[in-house]
């Protein structure tokens, strides 16, 4: 478990954080969201003792990080920003390097190399300077030094920032896999990696939490939850119709008048209603369907109430 308490840190006139509080338990996966300069990173460098507080403790497994700093940040794996290495190591140099710091020596330090290797795909560039990788080879070889002690607690600050489509989607399986009793804080602008991998939510604008709770809830309190929209194979003046159903507030028209929102009042169903419309009206639609709610406007609601 991780429990924070009344965290706060200036720098100068600056308060980056300012008085936070929450406990991350065991098996969750906490999405740490927020506009640029919120306080992810300052947070995440507190939690694994690379920056002090100015005031508040942290605890991590029952280790607090400034008193009992080594027993804590050993059940840590933590992927700074940027994903920062030795840069002129090449990544076997590296891991090894790093697996040896984390205790590991010999059959095992290699053993523990080769595993990581092969998670975050590694075999083509283990002999080249890490200052020659590309962006996203850098960010596999920062990932992989996180892992390669299978810590309890993950730390991972924008962990699939640059990544290729195909290594976003095995990071995000690694992370999935990992979290059954691990704790996992990931910090990311992809808000759709939350829905993906999350089981927790936290939004944080100007240091302070805005909202802590699942991605579904955060979903549901979308002005899209349970609107339906329709996709119209051609143009047609459905708008009137629709907004005329009874519960209906707004239709919203995209797409020269092809693709259809229907948004009702306090967000109940309506799908029934608009599909019998569709029918009797007799137009034709590619696609109908019930939307779960819009992250990117729940966010921009939740961090521009707070400016
Ligand atoms: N060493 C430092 N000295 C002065 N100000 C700092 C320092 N580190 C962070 N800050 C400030 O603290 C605030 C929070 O920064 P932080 O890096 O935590 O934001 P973030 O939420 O991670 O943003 P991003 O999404 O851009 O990564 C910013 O205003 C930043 O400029
Ligand atoms: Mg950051």
């Amino acid at each position: 478990m991780i429990e924070i308490v009344n965290l706060s840190r200036h720098f100068g006139q600056l308060t980056a954080i300012d008085d936070i509080s929450f406990t991350v338990e065991a098996g969750e996966v906490l999405g740490f969201l927020g506009p640029n300069g919120a306080g992810k990173s300052t947070t995440m460098k507190m939690i694994t003792g690379f920056l002090a507080p100015s005031s508040g403790s942290i605890s991590v497994s029952g280790f607090d990080i400034g008193t009992q700093t080594i027993e804590a940040q050993k059940r840590i794996g933590y992927l700074p920003e940027g994903a920062p290495c030795y840069e002129d190591m090449n990544p076997l140099q590296f891991l090894g390097f790093i697996a040896a710091i984390r205790g590991f020596k010999g059959d095992e330090q290699q053993q523990k190399v080769a595993q990581v290797v092969t998670t975050m795909g590694l075999e083509s560039v283990l002999t080249q300077k890490i200052e020659t990788l590309s962006k996203g080879f850098k960010r596999r070889v920062g990932l992989a030094q996180a892992i390669i002690h299978n810590p309890e607690v993950l730390i991972l600050d924008e962990p699939t920032d640059g990544l290729d489509p195909n290594q976003k989607h095995q990071v995000r399986n690694m992370i999935r896999s990992l979290s059954k009793d691990k704790i996992v804080i990931i910090s990311t602008h992809i808000l759709e990696e939350v829905t993906a991998v999350c089981t927790r939510a936290t939004i944080i604008a100007n240091g302070k939490i805005v909202s802590d709770c699942s991605p579904a809830e955060l979903e549901s309190k979308s002005r899209y939850a349970h609107a339906v929209t329709l996709h119209l194979t051609e143009q047609q003046s459905a708008a009137t119709k629709l907004s005329e159903l009874p519960g209906v507030s707004e239709v919203e028209v995209n797409e020269e008048g092809k693709l259809l929102t229907v948004l009702t009042e306090g967000g109940q169903s309506i799908y029934e209603q608009v599909n019998d419309l569709v029918r009797q009206e007799s137009w034709q639609v590619d696609a109908l369907y019930v939307e779960k709610g819009r992250l990117d406007e729940v966010f921009r609601k939740i961090t521009e109430e707070v400016v």
